[in-house]
């Protein structure tokens, strides 16, 4: 297949389901932002089909998407140039993901590490659309033809999964139709680690609300949870393999390159020899000087209801004109009556 034949179209989402923090923006939100300008065509989405997997109490749900619509916007996306809305309002998402549950099988999605750790042991009592997810995720992409999707790393799996569903659909109905899409999981802070223990991911689902910087922290909290994150009593390093076996060092040098626009290595050029007594301050300021803009900006926006509403019918209604025609077509191929004549 000839990749060429696709429009160059970013497409990526995150679920409204709590609070959206540090790991979201470093991870995803801040690259959807790099990604936007004259290259690609972006298409950007708040997942509330994803976020109802689990249960979420409907007024959440409601304010979740309103104020992840926010987050997205006070980070930079621009609702003009990018398209921007909630999953839900594109009916072309779900209608996919069923052809695309009949393409994939029981065994792939067995196999998901997500699906695993999120229904841990009591698999029978998790519900269908869990299991489901990845499925759905692949119809998020491929409804739009997106050529390249980026997200952090804990997503490069369902990506691949993807890939595989896009494969298969194109060879059982002979066709060259689905693009196989590439992941886009590059930068410092495509995993970044809770602060309270560096062997696990920055989470909204972590019990320990020190474990993560939300993006609606104010500075006095980013300081607290930042002198307070776990690290060990060794100096820092002057040069990148210093940092093996160091976990927690690792994770605060990445998140201070991620917010500064460098890499490790000129971090590391930078404060090698310092004790985290003098780094930790540091990264503070930075923290806060990055994000506090960002969260009085979502606490503005979310004052203007009407307008957050406005700018996700809009992006439907933009997103539409591209899902329709690709869910008729596919409707075509599989062979359904009446597709593509209205
Ligand atoms: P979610 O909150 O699970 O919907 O994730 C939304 C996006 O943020 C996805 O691209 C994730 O890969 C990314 N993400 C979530 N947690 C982290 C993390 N701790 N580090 C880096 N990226 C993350
Ligand atoms: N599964 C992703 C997450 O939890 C969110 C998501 C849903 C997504 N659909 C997507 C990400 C499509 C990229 C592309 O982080």
């Amino acid at each position: 297949m000839t990749e060429t034949q696709f429009t160059p179209r970013v497409f990526s989402g995150i679920q409204p389901s709590g609070n959206l923090h540090l790991g979201n923006y470093l991870g995803a939100l801040k690259r959807f932002v790099d990604m936007q300008g004259p290259e690609f065509q972006t298409v950007y989405c708040m997942v509330d089909l994803h976020a109802i997997t689990t249960w979420q109490d409907p007024k959440d749900l409601a304010h979740s998407t309103r104020e992840l619509c926010a987050g997205f916007i006070a980070a930079g996306i621009d609702p003009e140039h990018s398209i921007l809305f909630n999953q839900s309002q594109v009916p072309e998402h779900a209608q996919l993901a069923w052809v695309f549950n009949c393409v994939a099988r029981m065994g792939w999605m067995q196999r998901m590490t997500q699906w695993k750790d999120k229904a841990g042991k009591n698999q029978q009592n998790a519900s269908l659309g869990l299991f489901a997810y990845p499925s759905l995720m692949a119809a998020d992409i491929l409804i739009y033809h997106a050529t390249h999707v980026p997200v952090g790393d804990d997503q490069k799996q369902h990506l691949e999964l993807t890939r595989d569903i896009a494969i298969k659909f194109n060879n059982d109905f002979g066709v060259d139709f689905f693009p196989i899409t590439e992941p886009v999981i590059e930068g410092t802070a495509t995993r970044v680690m809770s602060l309270r223990d560096g062997s696990k991911k920055m989470s909204k689902s972590d019990t320990s609300d020190m474990s993560r910087i939300n993006m609606t922290d104010d500075a006095d909290a980013i300081a607290k949870k930042i002198r307070k994150a776990k690290t060990d009593p060794d100096a820092l390093p002057s040069e990148i393999d210093g940092l093996e076996d160091r976990p927690e060092a690792r994770n605060l040098v990445n998140i201070y390159a991620a917010l500064n626009d460098q890499t490790a290595e000129q971090v590391l050029a930078d404060v090698g020899g310092k004790q985290f007594g003098d780094f930790k301050p540091m990264l503070a300021e930075l923290a806060v000087e990055k994000l506090s803009p960002i969260s009085s900006e979502m606490a503005r926006l979310m004052g203007e209801e009407a307008e957050i509403d406005q700018i996700l019918a809009r992006g439907a209604e933009r997103a539409r004109t591209i899902a329709s025609p690709i869910l008729q077509k596919t409707y075509e191929i599989v062979g359904m009556v009446g597709a593509g004549k209205s």
